[in-house]
């Protein structure tokens, strides 16, 4: 495949955890081993995979919020190992679940959209806030609320705003919609879909809920003990082809 073609690549990322007890402290942990995927520009990524299978570790790595000891991690051409937390944070973003815990309570909506255009000393602020704003389909009169006067679904739409201000050119959705109503998790995937299509993004999705990663994503991958056992096709796989263990997976809920 054309590398340029190409938004992210891991290659032969392993990653390990050591224990911090006295007792076991010389346990060496592989919580991942040998990942290689590629990502297209413009497409979406599911990962599926039991409880500890390591989504959210292949996330916290691309997001460098984990460091990387092993293997290769491209993100539009350019190793991260060569990139500080701040750059990185213009090339992705990362979203999770629990949207009541994210926030500062104490800020409004307008301080808590205007950090990361401070930090980034980006200006027209109150511009590009309200521009966002309408891209995820909230009104403007809820800058000037606090977190607990939203409810789940306009804080996870607040939660989506504030990591597109930096125009990332990757989202990564780790179980985003798991803690809202399920009336309310279509409206909030249709804003991601939206948001990409508008903003020309790729996305990596990750939930326990394969219907809603189908619905979601162009191709998915399935993790299985930190190693990538299948990946598939959502549109033209033929779900015969599938290996057992991704059958399993998804006929019956993880
Ligand atoms: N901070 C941590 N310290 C030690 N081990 C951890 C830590 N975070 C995760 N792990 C371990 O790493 C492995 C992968 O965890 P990870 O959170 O990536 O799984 P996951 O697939 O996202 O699971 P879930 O579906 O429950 O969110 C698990 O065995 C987990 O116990
Ligand atoms: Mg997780």
């Amino acid at each position: 495949m054309n590398k340029n073609t190409n938004i992210l690549s891991l290659e032969k990322v392993f990653f390990y955890r050591r224990e911090k007890s006295t007792l076991f402290k010389n346990k060496i942990t592989t919580i991942l081993k040998d990942i290689t995927f590629d990502l297209e520009k413009g497409k979406t990524l599911g990962i599926i995979g039991e409880s500890g299978s390591g989504k959210s570790t292949i996330l916290g790595l691309i997001q460098g919020l984990l460091s990387l000891e092993q293997g290769k991690i491209i993100i539009n051409s350019v190793n991260i190992k060569t990139l500080s937390n701040y750059k990185l944070s213009l090339n992705s973003q990362i979203i999770f679940q629990n949207v009541s815990t994210c926030f500062n309570p104490r800020l409004s909506v307008e301080d808590i959209l205007e950090e990361p255009l401070i930090i980034h000393k980006i200006e027209n602020k109150r511009k590009k806030i309200i521009n966002i704003l309408d891209l995820v389909e909230l009104p403007i009169n809820v800058l000037s609320r606090k977190p607990k006067e939203l409810s789940g679904g306009q804080l996870q739409r607040i939660n989506i705003a504030r990591s597109l201000l930096l125009n990332p050119k990757l989202l990564l959705c780790d179980e985003i919609v798991s803690s809202l109503d399920i009336s309310i998790q279509a409206q909030v995937l249709n804003t991601v879909n939206m948001v990409k299509d508008e903003l020309g993004m790729s996305v990596i999705f990750v939930s326990h809920d394969v219907n809603v990663t189908k619905y979601m994503s162009d191709e998915i991958l399935v993790l299985k003990d930190g190693i990538i056992y299948d990946r598939f096709d959502t549109i033209n796989n033929d779900y015969s082809e599938l290996k057992p263990y991704t059958t399993e997976l998804t006929t019956q809920p993880f």
